[in-house]
């Protein structure tokens, strides 16, 4: 049986360590391996650093919902804002550029996206309402680490 943890902080950078405090708390408990939470610590900051970034306007004050889910084979962490949405597969695009390009060549902008997905097992996003990023990290993967 699955089991939920819950957390609401608002959408400013300050709040964001809170986040990757929680999240080493959970995952160590869960049993995974330092590298993996450290994997899933920069995902889940770009996540939230995009909240802060691009959800919410100035005049705003919004919130991010953050939300832990353990199973048997490993955790998803939900990242949910109400703020303005955008085009997911069009980011995705831009990312996408990057893979035969030398880290160099990129100067700023669309690598949160494509951290996430090289550094979780898999990435969903859903954009019907605001936008929810969902990251799975599997447990099972630990012995083929290195
Ligand atoms: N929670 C969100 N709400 C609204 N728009 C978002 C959200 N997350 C991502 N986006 C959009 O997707 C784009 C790509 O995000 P990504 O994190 O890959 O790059 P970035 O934030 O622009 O730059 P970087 O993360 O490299 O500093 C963003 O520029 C933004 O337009
Ligand atoms: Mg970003």
């Amino acid at each position: 049986m699955s089991q939920f943890i819950h957390l609401t902080i608002p959408a400013k950078a300050e709040y964001i360590d809170i986040v990757r405090v929680t999240l080493f708390g959970i995952a160590q408990k869960a049993g995974f391996y330092y590298e993996q939470i450290e994997d899933m610590k920069v995902a889940v900051t770009e996540a939230c650093t995009n909240v802060v970034l691009h959800a919410y306007t100035n005049q705003q004050q919004g919130v991010v919902d953050i939300r832990f889910e353990l199973e048997e084979e490993g955790i998803s962490i939900r990242i949910k804002d109400n703020g303005t949405s955008f085009k997911y597969e069009q980011a995705l695009n831009k990312n996408a550029s990057h893979h035969n390009k030398d880290l160099s060549e990129i100067t700023a902008g669309g690598l949160g996206l494509f951290m996430m997905q090289a550094l979780m097992d898999k990435v969903e996003v859903l954009t019907e309402k605001g936008t929810e990023v969902i990251l799975t990290k599997l447990i099972g993967r630990k012995e083929e680490m290195a």
